[in-house]
């Protein structure tokens, strides 16, 4: 706050306007870029027609998120046609890995900025409104934005992101991330604490801890299960979720705190990939499938109640009918609560784009993943089947999609229950019996 106060206001209120797409950690990329521009002078508004700087937040893990975001900037013409001066911004994963032909290919792009550029967003702004190109997609070691409060844009005021760590060293052979995110770098904790309680101060009552890989969080000594035992320290009322492990190293020490700490949520987000070894070994996944069953046994052993939810991937390079075979009976195995489940594209400068073919026929792909799919809401709808009589903590979140005669809230296993009103509201807990479901969703009534 003190620095950003030292800085020209070179926004002079001209007004932001911000569209996200893609993953959980652009969300809260997008309320630092919020936050970065406000303290430039900039305002923020939630109406596109009135702005005079539109940035898009871009995602590039699969192809059709890229196709979509090219459909979005032509939409943008007419914008720039009505209002000339009007800037249009391309900043995340898609910024970094296009870079300048961004500009060449859609003339209408006057600001590009990667992940680790967002400090310097109203500077590359001001350049392009005098006619020099705004582009920086330098990635950094350090960056972690760790001084920045973000601008909270969902209004829920319930539930919230907090970015751990950025970057990832993982390199799986199919993943666009480490080249558009960079290195992975862990963020002080203490920043870390100091925003879940400013949040809950403000009436919040969940955070979510963010990283591609949070099981090597790591600073001064300190790791991951140190920091979740941190955060959970706040409040009892403060609900703590975490995403992503990965399946090769997450330990038995946060297993162990998760289970010994009743505010941390009983749901483990554990990408599996593939259920077939040849396949994980093709991904660089760096685990088997033993390997990954000891750790979901593991899991149920602290934590019988523990939901475990998963990623799956259809049709990668090589696959075999066997290995998709293997991916349909580990998801049996495990019996996973939910799951997204996606089709292989390939991304351009991975590893498996250098190095392997991409020879499985789309139609095989559409037919593996329709059958993952598939067999995917047999096992929720069981998994909810399983919960009708049950008794959950329910944190309150808003008014259900369907009804305003209803609220929804998540349970700690973070399934959506749906309930009537009465005179609840957001951030209550309330204990609620289940009553029914479907694949999709429990419904319940408070007791
Ligand atoms: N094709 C399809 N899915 C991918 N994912 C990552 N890269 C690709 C790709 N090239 C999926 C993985 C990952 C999730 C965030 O996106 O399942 O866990
Ligand atoms: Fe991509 Fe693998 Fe890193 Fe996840 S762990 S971001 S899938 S490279």
């Amino acid at each position: 706050m003190g620095l950003n106060n030292l800085r020209p206001a070179t926004g002079n209120g001209r007004k932001l306007y911000i569209e996200t797409y893609g993953c959980q950690m652009n969300v809260g990329d997008s309320e630092i870029v919020v936050s970065l521009m406000q303290a430039d002078g900039y305002f923020y508004t939630e109406d596109i027609g009135e702005a005079d700087v539109i940035l898009i937040n871009t995602c590039s893990i699969r192809d059709n998120a890229e196709q979509r975001i090219w459909g979005r900037l032509k939409e943008f013409k007419r914008y720039k046609r009505a209002k000339p001066g009007l800037l249009i911004g391309v900043i995340g994963c898609m910024a970094e890995r296009l870079r300048e032909s961004l500009m060449e290919q859609e003339q209408i792009v006057d600001i590009v900025a990667g992940p680790d550029s967002y400090r310097d967003l109203s500077k590359l702004a001001k350049d392009a409104a005098s006619g020099t190109r705004g582009v920086n997609v330098m990635l950094s070691t350090e960056e972690t934005y760790a001084d920045v409060s973000p601008v909270r844009l969902d209004k829920n005021g319930v539930s919230a992101f907090i970015a751990i760590m950025r970057g990832c060293n993982n390199y799986c052979t199919y993943c666009v991330v480490p080249y558009t995110r960079g290195r992975e770098r862990s963020r002080d904790p203490q920043t870390i604490v100091r925003e879940a309680r400013e949040l809950f101060d403000a009436g919040y009552r969940e955070v979510t801890l963010l990283g591609q890989n949070v099981n090597s969080y790591s600073w001064n000594g300190k790791g991951f299960a140190d920091l979740l035992e941190m955060v959970a320290d706040i409040n009892p009322l403060l609900r703590v979720r975490f995403a992503t492990p990965h399946p090769k190293d997450i330990s038995d020490r946060v297993l162990e705190v998760m289970a010994a700490t009743p505010n941390i949520c009983k749901h483990i987000h554990l990408p599996a990939q593939s259920g077939s070894t040849r396949m994980l070994e093709q991904m660089n996944r760096k685990y088997t499938r033993e390997w990954y069953l000891d750790r979901v046994a593991a899991i149920r052993r602290h934590m019988p109640e523990c939901a475990i939810t998963t990623d799956l991937i259809a049709g990668f390079c090589g696959e075999t009918p066997e290995d998709h075979a293997a991916t349909l009976s580990l998801m049996r195995e495990v019996g996973y609560d939910f799951a997204f489940m996606f089709k292989y594209s390939e991304r351009p400068g991975t590893q498996a784009e250098r190095t392997m073919d991409d020879d499985i026929p789309e139609d095989v792909k559409t037919q593996r993943l329709n059958e993952i799919i598939a067999l995917q809401n047999e096992l929720s709808l069981e998994s909810n089947r399983r919960d009708v009589g049950k008794r959950f903590e329910v944190l309150v979140e808003g008014e259900s999609k369907r009804s305003s005669e209803q609220l929804f809230g998540r349970t700690g296993q973070n399934k959506v229950v749906v309930f009537d009103r009465g005179s609840y509201k957001p951030g209550d807990y309330l204990t609620i019996e289940i009553t029914d479901c479907s694949s999709a969703t429990l419904m319940g009534r408070p007791v």
